[in-house]
């Protein structure tokens, strides 16, 4: 019996051309490369330009993984855009760079979940590409994070970062076996809206009028963090009837190195299987999980039937994984 899969045929990302130091933001607010880096691993991050909007860096990000997958627009039926930093409150980012690529076809449009926003994305399309109503997407995390920042904030200031990853999705009937499938074998998500307080943004068009800005109780997110991630990894991996012993790669969101490394613990698995782009993207909230397959796709890490293991956490709570054979 054969099923119908998605299977990710392309990725690409982009990030801007500024690149934002630890020294620089230790010469403007009271922190030093040493802190962020023992807590966070970060190194540094790309900041957009001004004028350089989400919907930019998400399109650049669509062209490289349409290349890579040696398509064009006209091949392609669905846009799905994660992003918590839309150009404007609307339209949809996902018109937008439906625009941008030239497309007069086919439907577009936004999910919202913060840092586990391409989780949701991916989800959602894959669900779309089995019920036969679409055949190829283009899944795109895209974020301009450094505008939600408030930059006298030494507790966020330091986190975050700009970018924009995209992969191709095309439904591919597959024999049917979770063991040698390519595509997404199972998909998870949660939330969770108690938790409001802890990370959130204070301020909206439906209350403030305003933008506002990006508000964070760490310590307790990167609790949360360890404990959601390390369940809904260990969820999906049973969904599917695998085990962590046949995770060739974790791609997971980029929040923290020390929270990436307590969760594959909590999974038995080994530090060397996880793609750390942290260092030098940082916390580039939805964009992070396709700008680091990205990464290990084009560096050759990923190969052809590795089973990967991408999963998010963030701001609602929101949280998800999915295991997909690559
Ligand atoms: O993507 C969405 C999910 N987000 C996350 O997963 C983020 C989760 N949280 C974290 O990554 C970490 O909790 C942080 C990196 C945000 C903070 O690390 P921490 O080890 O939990 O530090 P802390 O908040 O307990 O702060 C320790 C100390 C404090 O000083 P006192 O009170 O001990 O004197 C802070 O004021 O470090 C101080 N501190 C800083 N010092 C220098 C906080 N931020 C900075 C800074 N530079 N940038």
């Amino acid at each position: 019996m054969s099923v119908r899969r998605s299977v990710i045929i392309g990725t690409g990302s982009y990030l801007p051309q500024q690149v934002l130091t630890n020294a620089d933001l230790a010469a403007r607010i009271d922190t030093s490369d040493e802190w962020i880096q023992e807590r966070t691993g970060i190194r540094r991050r790309h900041i957009a330009a001004a004028g350089e909007f989400t919907s930019d860096l998400g399109a650049e990000a669509a062209r490289r993984a349409l290349a890579a997958a040696g398509l064009t627009p006209n091949d392609i039926d669905l846009i799905v855009v994660a992003t918590a930093t839309p150009d404007q409150t609307f339209p949809a980012v996902a018109t937008v760079i439906q625009h941008k690529l030239g497309m007069l076809h086919g439907v577009a449009f936004d999910v919202a979940a913060v840092c586990s926003g391409f989780l949701y994305a991916l989800t959602v399309t894959d669900s779309l590409l089995q019920s036969g109503a679409h055949n190829r997407a283009l899944v795109i995390g895209a974020e301009t994070f450094s505008r939600l920042l408030d930059w006298e904030d030494r507790t966020t200031a330091v986190l975050f970062g700009d970018g924009a990853g995209a992969i191709v999705m095309e439904a591919q009937a597959q024999p049917g076996s979770t063991a040698s499938d390519r595509g997404v074998l199972a998909c998870r998500l949660h939330s969770d809206g108690r938790y409001n307080d802890l990370l959130h943004v204070d301020g909206g068009p439906g209350s403030t009028g305003t933008t506002g800005k990006l508000r964070m109780k760490g310590k307790e997110v990167f609790r949360h963090a360890v404990t959601n991630l390390s369940s809904v990894m260990g969820e999906v991996l049973e969904v599917a009837s695998l085990t962590p012993a046949d995770v060739a790669w974790v791609v997971p969101h980029q929040a923290n190195l020390r929270i990436l490394e307590a969760t594959a613990k909590k999974l038995n698995l080994a530090p060397e299987r996880v793609v750390v782009t942290v260092d030098s993207h940082a916390n580039t909230s939805a964009a992070s999980v396709p700008l680091a397959l990205d990464v290990a796709v084009r560096d050759g890490r990923i190969q052809r039937g590795d089973l990967l293991l991408l999963e998010a956490m963030g701001g609602g709570f929101t949280w998800g994984a999915a295991a997909v054979r690559w």
